[in-house]
């Protein structure tokens, strides 16, 4: 198979920082679109996974999954983009397309889905390298379409942080009479205030850090709850129809159960792995409530999210670093130093 080669970023082990390498890329099939990337998000998953946190990662690794950048080349085949065009990709690069979930499209939970860094690609027969690289070939199935409007790199995040909280406020129904709680005021966490609050629902904010509040006001948040508050949390029992958990570590979701009101559901998104402490079944039956997880969201949901974002101006609320300052970057998120997200301007590795 042809292939043309581009700069990269990435690391070859979990312990080493990341470094500039060079990958293959597929030249264009017949259905495949070839992007330019201009800007590229920062996801804590990228960090989870170049040093190993899940136990899976193959090395090397080149992360990065909310990718913007304009078409430079396209198969013969390709219908929806054309050359010019500014398009996005998420998580997703590919899926088996014919199973139940992808007839669904729920591409996320085939069995067969490829993700856009650490997935199986079947046409180089190597893993899937994200967007921290000059250019990116991709099924045109999953490349997204932008509107006009939007500031490409603020759009970056909505590919991840902003479709992981969207799936599941739309899979739940919240609208304006529904109440929604946020743990942990991150790249995920203020996505999921600024869209809960864009489909009118009562936005609260769970958060450890005090010195977030009035971030938590502006994007959207109707009140702020110091979870490490014993008080505040006792006061908000049963209170909530739906909390997205985004928090990337292990902790105690007994607590947030309990301010679920009757039939309520807790969703986690940030943690995976096994519980510590255990979940308390009591929480769970008195209340009729439940535990649910969340994966990313399928392609037309991502493309439903870019619309309602185009359509009410709605963009992440970024710091734009350089390809080479992304270790740094790493460092800061670990230490929840970011409004909200970072996101990479590729200008920066291509000029190299
Ligand atoms: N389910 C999915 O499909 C999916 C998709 C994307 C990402 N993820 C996962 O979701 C998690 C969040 O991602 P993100 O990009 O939003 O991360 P992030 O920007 O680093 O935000 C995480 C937030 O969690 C809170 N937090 C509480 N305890 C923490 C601790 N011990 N260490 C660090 N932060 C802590 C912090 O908010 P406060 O200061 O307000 O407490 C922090 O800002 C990650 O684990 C990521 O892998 C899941
Ligand atoms: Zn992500
Ligand atoms: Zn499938």
């Amino acid at each position: 198979m042809n292939t043309i080669p581009v700069k990269a970023y990435g690391t070859d082990a979990p312990e080493h920082d990341l470094k500039q390498f060079q990958i293959d890329r597929r030249a264009v099939l017949e259905q495949d679109v070839e992007i330019d990337i201009l800007y590229c998000g920062v996801c804590h998953s990228d960090l989870h996974f170049a040093r190993n946190d899940w136990g899976m990662t193959q090395y090397p690794v080149v992360p990065g999954h909310e990718i913007v950048g304009r078409v430079t080349s396209i198969g013969s085949g390709v219908t929806k983009h054309k050359i010019g065009d500014i398009v996005a990709v998420g998580c997703l690069v590919d899926s088996c397309r014919t199973c139940n979930n992808c007839q669904n499209d729920w591409e996320q939970y085939c069995h067969s889905w490829v993700g856009t860094y650490g997935g199986f690609d079947k046409h180089l027969n190597t893993n899937t390298h994200g967007g921290y690289s000059e250019k990116i070939v991709v099924d045109e199935h999953f490349v997204l379409s932008v509107p006009d409007n939007l500031d490409k790199a603020g759009l970056a995040p909505v590919l991840c942080a902003g479709i992981t909280t969207w799936s599941p406020l739309r899979y739940w129904n919240v609208n304006k009479d529904s109440k929604v709680a946020v743990v942990g005021l991150g790249g995920l966490g203020h996505m999921a205030i600024k869209l809960a609050h864009a489909l009118g629902a009562h936005v609260t904010l769970f958060s450890r850090s005090t010195n977030k509040i009035s971030d938590a006001k502006a994007l959207g948040a109707d009140e702020v709850i110091i979870s490490t508050d014993d008080a505040q949390m006792e006061a908000a029992m049963g209170r909530f129809d739906l909390i997205l958990d985004t928090v990337p570590y292990e902790h105690d979701f007994n607590p947030y159960i309990n301010t679920l009101n009757t039939n309520g559901t807790l969703v986690i998104l940030g943690y995976l792995g096994p519980l510590d402490p255990p979940l308390v079944s009591v929480g769970m039956i008195m209340g009729r409530r439940t535990v649910a997880g969340s994966l990313i969201g399928g392609i037309a949901e991502t493309q439903e999210l870019i619309d309602f974002c185009g359509k009410h101006n709605i963009t992440s609320d970024i710091e734009v670093i350089k390809m080479q300052e992304i270790n740094e970057a790493y460092e800061r998120m670990l230490k929840s130093d970011v409004k909200y997200r970072f996101v990479i301007d590729m200008k920066s590795l291509k000029e190299r």
